[in-house]
């Protein structure tokens, strides 16, 4: 297992193939990596073909390599990582460590009222990315964390794929997947660059993910590269009473990875509906309580939480009106 802020794998050229064989040899799966396609793979830099060597994937064109390690194929390299993207990747290293089970099995460890306003977004995730077809439509989730929404998508059916930043994000959802009993094949990615070729997969997710980097937009739009049919995510959001809230230490929590929250607001969702080629939007905003220890204390009680839950719902009708909520979820169709 890698150790805590274990830096990234150096950039080598592979010394061990000869240049003949990098070029010639075939893409399998010999090395037995957590991606079960290594032939779909792309250099997530240049998009250009990788082809197997000793050390792991080469970029044919810019002669990257990608190490695999403890099976996992690392396809993040630091000579183009950002320095927020690299904070970010030690942060949520941390976070994950040592996995206690709070850290993986999400929501389980959730206080009541947090565990039914989550598996409500996710219903709502869900519902709106109903398969439209007979054979299971591919989706790959994006910021996977230890793979709530993974297994999520699993049970309704589809056929998933996963990556995250964090190495020990991971770890969590081999853990995750293995007490479950299911398999999904994954790797290590930035969402804003990720190693898939244009329209690999139907449909693209990303579950409270983009606001951790250091571009939403940018993610979004990866999001929307890699996917045929569909794009969906939930993330935080931000509108004006909001964001007057959250100047009095109100509205928001700080990130536990430490990081700078970049929650979407309507003119960040405008833009990310506006580039390119999407259609058919759905944008539903949601007014959750504020997490803390108030909050948790109280929306664990069995009596309280339903009197939580109900008055939340009741808030959130009235509010939606008027656009306030603090949770988006954003379903976009690609032309
Ligand atoms: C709040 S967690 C959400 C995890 C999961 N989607 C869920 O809802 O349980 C945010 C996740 O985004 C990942 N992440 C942060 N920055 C990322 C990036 N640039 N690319 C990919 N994943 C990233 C973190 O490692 C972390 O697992
Ligand atoms: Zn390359």
């Amino acid at each position: 297992m890698a150790t805590r802020n274990q830096p990234l794998p150096k950039t080598v050229l592979c010394n061990i193939c000869s240049p003949d064989m990098q070029r010639t040899k075939p893409m399998t799966n010999e090395k037995q990596t957590t991606w079960d396609r290594l032939e779909m793979l792309v250099c997530p830099s240049c998009h250009a073909r990788l082809s197997d060597c000793a050390q792991g994937l080469r970029c044919t064109t810019c002669n990257l390599i990608y190490t695999v390690t403890e099976s996992i194929p690392r396809m993040v390299d630091e000579s183009w990582l950002d320095e927020a993207t690299s904070q970010e990747m030690v942060a949520q290293d941390e976070h994950f460590a040592g996995l206690p089970d709070k850290a993986v099995f999400k929501p389980d460890y959730h206080s009541r009222y947090q565990r039914r306003r989550m598996r409500r977004h996710l219903g709502d995730l869900l519902t709106d990315l109903k398969q439209d077809s007979t054979e299971p439509l591919s989706v790959h989730v994006a910021c996977c964390g230890t793979g709530y929404e993974v297994e999520a998508l699993l049970g309704a059916g589809w056929q998933v794929s996963a990556s995250d930043l964090s190495v020990q994000a991971l770890y969590g959802l081999s853990k995750r997947s293995a007490t479950r009993g299911y398999q999904v094949p994954y790797l290590q990615a930035d969402v804003l660059h990720l190693p898939f070729g244009d329209n690999s997969f139907d449909v693209a997710v990303a579950v409270e993910g983009l606001h951790h980097t250091p571009d939403p937009l940018k993610g979004f739009c990866e999001l929307g590269r890699i996917a045929r049919r569909r794009i969906a995510v939930i993330e935080p959001y931000s509108g004006g009473l909001l964001n007057a809230l959250a100047r009095l230490g109100l509205a928001h929590r700080p990130e536990y990875s430490g990081g700078q929250a970049r929650r979407l607001t309507a003119s960040l969702i405008e833009q990310m509906l506006s580039v390119g080629r999407l259609q058919g939007t759905t944008t539903r905003l949601y007014l959750d309580l504020p997490p803390g220890p108030v909050t948790d204390w109280f929306g664990d009680l069995p009596v309280i939480e339903p009197l939580l839950s109900g008055f939340t719902r009741l808030a959130q009708g009235m509010l939606r009106g008027i656009r306030v909520g603090n949770r988006v979820l954003l379903v976009a169709d690609c032309k």
